[in-house]
């Protein structure tokens, strides 16, 4: 595939751990003209700015969470490059969602971002942890956003 030009984040509520994706990328990506944006595959939480825990947690690493929930539809699938799912759930469900199978082959998980020696293969839902599962959740996107940023911006 060409370099990516834009880049969607999912997760289940789109409340916690997608925007939480897209204001790191955006940090990371501010120079880029990378378009980057987040959704969710339900529908919950629709009009929703991020949950209020993982604003507080993500503002402790100067981050400004401001997205307004979304769901994501098939539609997604012709308007980004790259569609990042945080768990395997996630991922069956963008599955589901795409269009066809060239659509599908845009679905990858945000684990495949991850330095070789995390222990994580997915990004776990912090929706009923308390502070620390909001942290890893902080700590795992930093790390999986840079990965990605380089791959894209190396060509590698
Ligand atoms: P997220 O977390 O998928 O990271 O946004 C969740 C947010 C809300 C719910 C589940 C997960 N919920 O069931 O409402």
């Amino acid at each position: 595939m060409a370099t990516p030009k834009s880049i969607l984040f999912v997760c289940l509520g789109n409340i916690c751990r997608s925007p939480a994706a897209e204001g790191i990328m955006r940090s990371i990506a501010t120079d880029s003209d990378i378009t980057i944006d987040s959704a969710g595959t339900g529908g919950y939480h629709i009009g929703q700015l991020p949950d209020k825990r993982m604003r507080i947690h993500a503002s402790q690493r100067g981050l400004r969470l401001d997205h307004h929930c979304r769901q994501v539809s098939p539609s997604d699938f012709e308007d980004f490059d790259l569609i990042i799912g945080m768990d395997g759930s996630n991922i069956a469900n963008l599955r589901r969602i795409a269009p066809s199978p060239e659509a599908e082959k845009k679905i990858h998980a945000m684990a495949e971002y991850f330095n070789p020696s995390t222990r994580w293969d997915h990004v776990p839902d912090p929706y009923y942890e308390g502070a620390e599962g909001f942290e890893l959740v902080l700590d795992l996107l930093e790390e999986g956003c840079q990965n990605l940023f380089n791959q894209i911006t190396t060509g590698k």
